[in-house]
């Protein structure tokens, strides 16, 4: 499994890249309101600082194919050429990413909700699919059910293609996701912090050390 950060907030990033086995930072237009109006590809750059070679994931703004293939060709230009461009799977995206991926352009197809736009971002090429986890829920559609079939398409037609759900509300989703063949998840912060912060997680951590101190009158097994 790879694990990404949904967030542009650098201290988060910074604190959750010295813990996680983090394989990138992924972001849309609506993630990055939330740090207010930035110098965009200057806080991009701090994050490929702090990130090292994990990957970064970003989001087209264009709506129309030319737009989009004009967003994606200036990310690159600022990030490099290994940046993933996020488009949405709609017709002027799917036309993007078809016309991108013959220009070697790394994709990473979004917005998904339903298993054909899937089908046809395997088949235009594009590099990872992100399927909307929780929209997808509060549409009644089945999440699991989706991936699941996504990742069945992917091995019946040997694609390279990976599965980078995204868009949790909880951890839950997330162990759904990978269940059912997410082979890379995309998270904000505060779900990593809801399952690696549970109370019985702590309780555990506490009732070792008291019994470790109690025995040995110390709490350190290097001062023994
Ligand atoms: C991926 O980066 C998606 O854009 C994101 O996970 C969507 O999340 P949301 O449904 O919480 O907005």
């Amino acid at each position: 499994m790879k694990f990404m950060l949904d967030t542009v907030n650098l201290d988060k990033i910074r604190y959750y890249q010295s813990i996680l086995p983090l394989a990138g930072v992924t972001s849309n237009p609506s993630i990055i309101k939330k740090e207010g109006k930035i110098d965009f590809y200057a806080h991009l750059k701090k994050i490929k600082e702090i990130i090292g070679s994990a990957d970064l994931h970003v989001q087209v703004v264009g709506k129309l194919q030319e737009e989009i293939e004009k967003d994606a060709q200036d990310i690159v230009d600022h990030l490099g050429k290994e940046t993933f461009i996020k488009i949405p799977v709609n017709e002027e995206g799917l036309a993007a990413i078809k016309s991108l991926k013959s220009k070697e352009f790394k994709v990473t197809a979004t917005a998904i909700y339903t298993e054909f736009q899937a089908y046809l971002a395997i088949a235009a090429g594009a590099d990872y699919l992100a399927p909307y986890y929780n929209r997808m829920e509060n549409l009644n559609i089945n999440a699991a059910d989706v991936i699941y079939a996504m990742a069945e398409e992917i091995k019946r037609s040997s694609s390279p293609t990976e599965i980078l759900a995204a868009s949790f509300k909880n951890v839950n989703q997330v162990n759904q996701a990978c269940r059912n063949g997410a082979q890379a998840i995309t998270a904000s912060p505060d779900i990593f912090e809801q399952a690696l912060t549970m109370p019985a997680i702590q309780k555990a951590v506490t009732d070792f050390h008291d019994d470790w101190r109690e025995t040995f009158a110390t709490e350190k097994i290097y001062e023994l």
